[in-house]
């Protein structure tokens, strides 16, 4: 045991040095948390070992807990919910989730005992849906949802919204989601939010990826297109603490009952501790997208489009040439003209260019080992200064490693160099004694 620990916290002091310092990161799934989000969370450690069960009111307001000791702990949780749902624009959340799985698992839940219906239209998983969306996932293999495909157009790389309107009137959902893991377009929700609303099905967007672009304006705004609940993780392009949310308007009945049924879905159904040391923390990455978001989101989008234009005037094969390649924080490349996902991936590792491999809507589902394609996500670097001319230089490295023209060990040194100079974290309050004086000026 005692040269176990020690092995223990030699790797984790590593891994803080490898990934934090030494590596570009553009695994598209992952966020960046400011100084000040570090901070707070590091100010909230005795909130994070206390216990908060119990249920909450329509305004996602703390209701009545079950144990003594909530004075501030409530006030904590009203707050930081109000802080989520000024951002959005929704008059009800919940921030007791602990994942944006958790944040699935209670609104898929919640949205099936709703309507008494178990049967959810999603996006293929080939074409972008999470795991937790499918049948051989959370929804199918837990909830035991069935579950029925959105049609997919290859072409437009999107929900085929005319044909997808013909499914729900056939199936006849009670919850038709959106959104998704590999998202470079938005998806037509305003398209078949009628077809839905005639089939009475509850349309659920996932938004885990997208939350710091719609922060900041710079994607489609689900609740306002005809969502009536959006799913998130808040760690990825919102840069909050790792953790999950649900929100909505609950402005008719049959919106209000689905809040009660989330609600029941979190709280007993699937959560006990809701890891509150993370709340305080989310509030402050919602005032810093409320300050910065737009500026932060629109750099994003601009240097995944940056990254796309340029790798694909060098000859690689970007996903979606005709559309401008993404509108959201991400780009998929088709590299097997150079050896496959599997094999580039790896290649990039060696060079300190961290992004994963990554099925293409056309691709077999069964060659999730060495899948076409290469998801790369920008919202790190971008967090990190990166600008249009930094996407390109960090373009012509991972060329070198992709078509081989020099080994993944030289281009690391010029990685490393790299990184050196992008070493802190933009659009974002280094303090909470920066963010307080802010607000206070404010
Ligand atoms: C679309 C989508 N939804 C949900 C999740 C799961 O989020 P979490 O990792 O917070 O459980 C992911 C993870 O990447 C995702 O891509």
């Amino acid at each position: 045991m005692p040269e176990l620990i020690v092995d223990l916290i030699e790797a984790s002091k590593k891994h803080e040095q490898y990934r934090d310092k030494e590596c570009i990161n553009m695994i598209a799934s992952e966020g960046i948390k400011s100084p000040a989000v570090c901070q707070m969370l590091d100010m909230s450690h005795d909130l994070a070992t206390r216990y908060a069960e119990g249920d909450n009111d329509m305004a996602g307001h703390v209701k009545k807990r079950y144990y003594q000791g909530q004075k501030y702990m409530s006030q904590i949780e009203d707050l930081a919910c109000d802080a989520v749902k000024n951002l959005f624009g929704a008059s009800w959340a919940d921030i007791r989730l602990i994942s944006g799985t958790h944040a699935n698992t209670a609104t898929f839940k919640g949205l099936s005992l709703a309507s008494k219906n178990n049967k959810m239209v999603v996006t293929p998983l080939s074409c972008g849906a999470h795991i937790s969306h499918d049948y051989t996932g959370l929804a199918g293999s837990i909830l035991g949802i069935d579950n029925i495909n959105h049609v997919y157009d290859l072409k437009e790389f999107n929900i085929d919204a005319e044909k997808s309107a013909y499914v729900i009137r056939a199936a006849k959902p009670g919850i038709v989601t959106f959104g998704g893991s590999l998202f470079l377009f938005p998806h037509p929700i305003k398209e078949l939010k009628e077809v839905c609303d005639e089939v009475g099905a509850y349309v659920a967007y996932d938004a885990a990826h997208v939350l710091g672009l719609i922060a900041g304006g710079q994607f489609q705004d689900p609740l306002r297109e005809g969502a009536d609940f959006i799913t998130s993780s808040t760690h990825k392009t919102f840069p909050g603490p790792q953790g999950g949310v649900i929100m909505g308007n609950p402005d008719t009945p049959a919106k209000e009952k689905a809040v009660r049924k989330i609600q029941h879905a979190v709280f007993p159904l699937t959560a006990s501790s809701t890891h509150l040391g993370r709340l305080p923390a989310l509030g402050i990455a919602c005032l810093e997208m409320k300050l910065f978001g737009k500026e932060l989101a629109t750099q994003i989008v601009k240097n995944a489009q940056t990254a796309g234009q340029y790798l694909y005037e060098n000859g690689v094969k970007v996903i979606a040439e005709h559309k401008g390649f993404t509108r959201s924080h991400q780009i998929a490349l088709d590299i097997r003209a150079y050896g496959g996902g599997n094999k580039i991936a790896q290649d990039l590792e060696d060079a300190n260019i961290i992004l994963n491999k990554n099925l293409l809507p056309y691709d077999d589902q069964d060659t999730k080992e060495n899948p076409s394609g290469l998801r790369v996500g920008f919202q790190d670097i971008t967090r990190r200064g990166f600008r249009e001319g930094d996407v390109k230089h960090l373009c012509d490295l991972m060329l070198d490693v992709i078509k081989g023209k020099r080994t993944p060990a030289e281009v690391k040194v010029d990685v490393l160099a790299l990184k050196k100079e992008f070493c802190g974290v933009k659009y974002s309050f280094q303090s909470v004694e920066e963010a307080l004086k802010h607000v206070k000026k404010a």
